[in-house]
C-alpha cells in the first residue's frame, strides 16, 4: 500500500482526503514539482525545490516549509515506499495549493492554510547512453495557445494538457509549439534543443517556457565537460524543420531524441551522435548539483 504525505501526515493513499473547497480543485491554484530519483538519489533535487519555491513565492503561497523539511519529507517518502522490489526507482510528485477556503471567491483568502501534498509512483530505469535503448518520439507542430505565465509549474495545466492531447489524436507523443512570432517554445511537457552542424541550441528562458530543471542541468554539463557551442537564443520552425537532431528534456525522460516532426524525418532520420554524447555526459554528471 501506498503511504503519501498530507499537511504533517505520513499516511496510506487511500485515507488521504482533500477538501471539494481547495483552491487546488477549485481554480487549479497551486504549483507542483515532480522529481525522479533511482536507488534512492535523487536527480536535481535542490534546483527542483528551489524552482518550486520560485513559484509559490510569485503565487504568494507560503507553506512554511524550508529546503531542509522538503528533504525530510521526500527522503521518508522513498523509505515508506521503497519495499517492493520494482520500486527501487520512484519520482516524488509534490503539490501545494493555496489551500481550502468556506467559499468559492477568486481573491486570495486571507489566513489560509496551503495544503501540501506529496506521494511517490514508480518510474523507468535510468535513461541510458545507448542508441539501441533510446526511446525515440515521434511529434507534430502547433501554436503555442497557452497563457503567458508558463514559466510558473503551475498545477492549472489545461494548456497543456490540450496540446498534449493535440500531439495524440495526430499519432504523436509530443507537441512542438511556436509563439505568434514564430519562435519555439517548448512542448506540452517537456523543453527542447535543436542541433544543427554540431551547435546545440534551446530557446531561452522567458515566461513563454518552463525553466526545465533537465534543461538547467544540461546546460550545465555541456558548458562545464564539453566542447561543444551551445545557445540559448530563439529559434524558428524553418530551423526545426532543418534540424540534424532535435531532442526532448524532461525529468522522466532526460534526454530523448525525436525522429520525426509532421511526418518528416529529422536529420538522417536515425539517432544522431550528438545525442549519445550529451546522454553520455548527462548520464556521467546529473548527480553533481
Ligand atoms: N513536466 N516544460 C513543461 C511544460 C513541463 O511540464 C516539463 C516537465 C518540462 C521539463 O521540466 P523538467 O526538466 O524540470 O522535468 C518542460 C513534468 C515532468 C510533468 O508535468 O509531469
Amino acid at each position: 500500500m501506498s503511504i503519501v504525505y498530507l499537511n504533517g501526515d505520513f499516511i496510506p493513499a487511500e485515507q488521504a482526503k482533500i477538501s471539494p473547497m481547495d483552491r487546488g480543485f477549485l481554480f487549479g491554484d497551486g504549483i507542483y514539482e515532480v522529481i525522479p530519483s533511482y536507488g534512492g538519489r535523487f536527480v536535481g533535487f535542490a534546483p527542483h525545490i528551489s524552482r518550486m519555491q520560485d513559484g509559490l513565492a510569485q503565487l504568494s503561497i507560503d507553506p512554511g516549509l524550508n529546503l531542509a523539511d522538503w528533504q525530510a519529507i521526500t527522503h521518508r517518502l522513498l523509505a515508506e515506499n521503497n519495499s517492493s522490489p520494482n520500486s527501487a526507482n520512484l519520482a516524488v510528485y509534490i503539490q501545494v495549493s493555496r489551500g481550502a477556503d468556506t467559499k468559492r471567491n477568486h481573491a486570495f483568502p486571507a489566513n489560509i492554510r496551503a495544503t501540501v501534498f506529496a506521494y511517490t509512483f514508480a518510474i523507468a530505469p535510468e535513461p541510458v547512453a545507448d542508441k539501441s535503448q533510446a526511446t525515440c518520439y515521434t511529434v507534430v507542430t502547433g501554436q503555442d495557445l497557452r497563457w503567458q505565465r508558463c514559466h510558473i509549474k503551475s498545477t492549472s495545466l489545461l494548456g497543456n494538457v490540450l496540446h498534449y492531447q493535440q500531439a495524440y489524436a495526430n499519432g504523436a507523443q509530443e507537441i512542438l509549439l511556436f509563439d505568434k512570432n514564430g519562435n519555439l517554445t517548448e512542448g506540452a511537457a517537456v523543453n527542447v534543443f535543436v542541433i544543427k552542424n554540431g551547435i546545440i541550441a534551446t530557446p531561452p528562458l522567458t515566461n513563454k517556457l518552463l525553466p526545465g530543471i533537465t534543461r538547467l542541468l544540461l546546460l550545465n554539463i555541456l558548458r562545464q565537460h564539453s566542447n561543444w557551442r551551445v545557445e540559448e537564443r530563439d529559434i524558428s520552425e524553418q530551423e526545426v524543420f532543418n534540424a540534424d537532431e532535435i531532442w526532448l528534456t524532461s525529468s522522466s525522460k532526460e534526454i530523448a531524441p525525436v525522429l520525426k516532426v509532421n511526418e518528416h524525418s529529422v536529420g538522417t532520420g536515425e539517432i544522431g551522435n550528438v545525442w549519445l554524447a550529451a546522454q553520455q555526459l548527462f548520464s556521467a554528471h546529473k548527480y553533481d548539483e
